[in-house]
């Protein structure tokens, strides 16, 4: 622990930095950049699963195109998280639609008909489970703020799968 003359001291230096001070335990521009590709992920499946709604709309199937809708409107609302941490960390979040699909860790899978569009949404799941796991671990305490939003937003992604699943099984679909 730093003494209280140090850390007053400190506190002074860079304030520009905001929230970012001396004892921030994690690589910042990496951790940015991490953000990032969560970032391109969960506005990739935004759009994978806005074309879901709209496409199981036409297929007769309210209620798995209303969950689709639910999720899509969730992810939407991990991207607005995540931007606003880069922020926090002084960095910038990348919106580039070009660069989107490289930068996402699960695939805009457009899908053929109903099973396949709930199949690659539950694969899709399936990818941002394991990589926000993995995320975790790396951040450990080093970046306590960036860990917990990844953990909220991991709990809402196991959810889904749930969901995908639990629908596969309504339409009686081995997987
Ligand atoms: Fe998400
Ligand atoms: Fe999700």
């Amino acid at each position: 622990m730093s003494d209280i003359e140090t850390l007053r001291r400190k506190a002074r230096e860079h304030i520009e930095l905001g929230p970012i001070t001396d004892t921030y335990g994690a690589d910042r521009d990496r951790v940015i950049s991490v953000l990032n590709e969560v970032l391109a992920t969960e506005l990739v499946c935004v759009l994978r699963y806005k074309r879901h709604y709209y496409m199981a709309e036409g297929l007769n199937s309210g209620p798995v195109a209303q969950e689709f809708l639910q999720h899509a409107t969730e992810e939407q609302g991990h991207a607005d998280m995540v931007a606003t941490r880069i922020v926090q960390l002084q960095g910038e979040p990348d919106f580039n639609p070009a660069t989107l699909v490289e930068r996402s860790h699960a695939e805009y899978a457009p899908g053929k008909d109903l099973i396949d569009m709930i199949k690659e949404d539950l694969v899709a799941e399936r990818v941002a489970i394991s990589s926000y796991q993995e995320i975790i671990r790396w951040l450990g305490t080093n970046d306590s703020t960036s860990r917990r939003m990844i953990e909220d937003i991991l709990a809402v992604e196991e959810e889904h799968a749930d969901d995908l699943l639990n629908l596969l099984k309504e339409v009686g679909q081995p997987c």
